[in-house]
């Protein structure tokens, strides 16, 4: 009997690893987009009955990679330029195979000594690499919406502790209000973060310049209306432009009028790990909380936020949870770092990407696709009627398309719908300052200047059809 399950096991994973590599060896060369009818997939899937009868684990497998394969994009891919995705390191991937098998629970020490240990060395590693204060606490979310629930649970604690108030056992009724200023331009999760904290949609916006970064003096001014000591929220990494919000000088205002300042930093953050472009995040490590995505840039695969919190004892407060049947430990337990009780051990693809990597390779991932970015920008800027709308400081450009006898935002659209049809990348619109625009995002260690050199061909070709 064991033998066989052994033999069933290794049997059914190495059909998983054979599926796995045919789709890794495909993907650079697929159309970036799938063209697929949902009622295929729902057909192969057999959908609208439970089977009575299980079935052979392999030909389940078969199925389902059919179904991925027909209906998958290539984001794991060199020239998908759409949202802010990243692609896998193939160490990472790996990793994160070796977490499924172990199928350990990252909750607590007394649930998996050796993903509790792995958790421990990664935050302190990513708190080396980023240069955050050496006392940030960390905790492994499943992206960056949860790593800002997080940071502001801190902050929500830190703030209403201040007035003697305690939020985790009074919660906000009769509470005193936080006043909550942020960057005009700032990621919806950031309100939705607030909103499952009790905090409501009051927030006070801070208007942006053309880059998409936070006006000081307007910040000054929002400062000036509050009568205690706000929540503050910027960004490292504008979800359209990249644009970093001045750091250093946002958290001496706000750190004036006793505030806190979070930055969301999902897509920007990693630039701290390099000597060549950290500059851009100037005084970052001077915040109160900080977020990331590994998922995004440092192409581990889904799904790896991280929250960061400069007062420990505030994140503990807010996040700590007990119960009678809890085996806690004088180790660090993973449960108090974040919202979710049982979960994966995420940390475990984020450790294996940073060791394979190292320092040097974290840094020329980000140069590399920054360099690459721009490439980007220089190659599209060369054509007639495309203007590039954003100063590119990280891994985003902002496109436009302009024609005679041509409406932009109609080009623009049609410009965007011809590119995805087309297969050779894949990127996404947006609407800034009411215009329409095409939002690129290189942030695959993949992607080689020769792809953006074919996206660049692929988008000019589209833009020539759609006006002649
Ligand atoms: C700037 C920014 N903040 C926050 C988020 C939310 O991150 P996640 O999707 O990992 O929860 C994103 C992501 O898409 C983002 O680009």
């Amino acid at each position: 009997m064991e033998g066989s399950m052994e033999r069933e096991f290794s049997e059914v994973l190495r059909r998983g690893y054979e599926h796995a590599s045919r789709w890794q060896a495909s993907v650079a060369e697929r159309p970036v987009f799938p063209s697929v009818d949902p009622a295929e997939l729902r057909s192969l899937l057999d959908a609208g009955k439970v089977p009575e009868r299980g079935e052979d684990a392999v030909t389940v497998l078969d199925v389902l990679a059919r179904v991925g394969e027909l209906g998958s994009t290539a984001s794991a891919g060199p020239r998908y330029f759409g949202y802010v995705i990243g692609s896998s390191l193939p160490v990472a991937v790996a990793a994160d195979w070796l977490v499924s098998a172990w199928d350990q629970n990252a909750t607590l020490y007394s649930c998996g000594p050796a993903v509790c240990v792995i958790e421990d060395v990664c935050a302190d590693w990513l708190v080396d690499l980023l240069g955050l204060p050496h006392q940030t606490s960390v905790g492994f979310t499943t992206g960056t919406q949860m790593a800002a629930f997080t940071g502001l649970a801190a902050a929500r604690h830190h703030l209403l502790a201040a007035h003697g108030w305690d939020a985790e056992a009074d919660g906000l009724w009769g509470a005193p209000r936080i006043p909550v200023i942020a960057s005009a331009q700032r990621h919806a999760s950031i309100d939705r973060a607030l909103r499952y904290l009790g905090m409501g949609a009051r927030v006070r916006p801070v208007a942006c310049d053309a880059n998409g970064a936070v006006v000081l003096g307007a910040l000054a001014e929002a400062l000036d209306e509050v009568e205690r000591p706000p929540i503050v929220c910027v960004q490292a990494g504008n979800i359209n432009t990249g644009a970093v919000d001045p750091l250093a000088e946002v958290c001496e205002l706000v750190h004036a009028r006793d505030g806190w300042v979070h930055v969301d930093g999902a897509i920007g953050l990693w630039a701290l790990a390099s000597a060549e472009h950290r500059h851009v995040l100037r005084g970052a490590g001077l915040a109160d909380s900080w977020t990331t995505d590994a998922h995004k840039w440092l192409n581990v695969p889904f799904d790896c936020g991280v929250a960061f919190v400069a007062h420990p004892e505030a994140h503990a407060a807010a996040l700590r949870i007990t119960a009678d049947y809890l085996e806690v430990s004088e180790r660090r337990d993973q449960i108090n770092t974040v919202p979710e009780w049982s979960r994966r051990a995420r940390s475990v693809p984020l450790y294996a990407a940073m060791r394979a990597l190292g320092r040097s390779g974290v840094a020329d991932l980000i140069d590399r696709n920054i360099a690459n970015a721009r490439h980007m920008a220089a190659r599209l800027s060369a054509e007639p009627g495309v203007e590039i709308l954003n100063d590119v400081v990280l891994n985003q450009v902002l496109v436009r398309f302009t024609a005679p006898n041509h409406d932009a935002d109609l080009l623009t659209r049609e410009v965007i719908r011809r590119v995805q049809d087309e297969g050779t990348c894949w990127l996404s619109g947006s609407t800034v300052d009411d215009r329409t625009v095409m939002r690129v995002s290189v942030c695959s260690w993949l992607t080689s200047t020769d792809d953006i050199d074919r996206g660049a061909d692929a988008i000019v070709r589209c833009l020539r059809e759609a006006t002649a």
